[in-house]
């Protein structure tokens, strides 16, 4: 089973991928860390990559279309992968059909995070995330146990970070091409049927279980 978690910067895609990674062992790809990744090589691209990112723009679909594709190849996470936060427009929706056609391969639901988004600047502004297993926190919904830590032992209580695009100039730029860009894809998977909405506004055990309902159904 492949799924794609959808929704706006702040929706909980993240927050959610850790219990499908956790309890059905699922293999979590997410673009933005695969991305924020190569930002930290210091490399040429990663300096066009900031300036990008920062700006609250998509990067070009052939260096994501890149990265997706040597993940799809591997045959250890066939049929077994989350895609989080890709694709994030049309073009990058039908590569993914493609590629994974060409890997004997399918979606199986779109899991749509629904939320206000007067919520999700708080939540965005709120958010510090572990520097080694990057699992999100909250300040406001959801703290760690100790402020400067990860509440996660497993990693060794490393450090809690923000991220430079978690500001609420660039939040409002992000939302803007989310509707622009990656909301329409909304369409293109409904009239395959494969969409399913979660309203996102509940506590996180209470999305987590919604969500669970919907994998039970599949
Ligand atoms: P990316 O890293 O994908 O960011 P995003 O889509 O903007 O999503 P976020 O990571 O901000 O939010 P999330 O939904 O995962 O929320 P989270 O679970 O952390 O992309 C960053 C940038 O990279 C893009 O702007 C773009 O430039 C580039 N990029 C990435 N992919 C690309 C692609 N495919 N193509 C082109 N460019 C690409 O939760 C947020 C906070 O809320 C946390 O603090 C959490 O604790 C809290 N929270 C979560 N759920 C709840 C809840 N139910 N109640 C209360 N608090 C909650």
């Amino acid at each position: 089973m492949n799924l794609i978690i959808f929704g706006p910067p702040g929706a909980g895609k993240g927050t959610q991928s850790s219990f499908l990674v956790n309890d059905l062992k699922m293999f979590q790809l997410s673009t933005g860390d695969l991305l924020r990744a190569e930002l930290k090589s210091g490399s040429d691209l990663s300096k066009q990559l900031k300036e990008i990112m920062d700006s609250g723009k998509l990067v070009s679909d052939d260096i994501i279309n890149a990265l997706i594709e040597k993940k799809i190849s591997d045959p250890s996470v066939k049929n077994n992968i989350i895609f989080d936060g890709f694709p994030r427009n049309l073009e990058q929706a039908k590569s993914l059909d493609k590629m994974l056609e060409k890997y004997e391969q399918k979606i199986s639901c779109i899991i749509n995070l629904k939320v206000d988004y007067s919520i999700l600047v708080k939540r965005i502004s709120g958010r510090v995330s572990c520097s080694i297993c990057k699992k999100p926190f909250n300040e406001f919904f959801d703290p760690p146990v100790d402020p400067s830590k990860c509440s996660n032992s497993s990693c060794g209580n490393r450090e809690l970070i923000k991220r430079s695009d978690d500001n609420e100039t660039t939040v409002s730029n992000r939302l803007k091409t989310y509707d622009e860009q990656t909301l329409p894809i909304l369409d293109y998977y409904s009239s395959k049927g494969i969409v399913k909405d979660i309203d996102a506004m509940k506590e996180i055990s209470e999305v987590t279980a919604q969500i669970k309902g919907v994998i039970n159904d599949l």
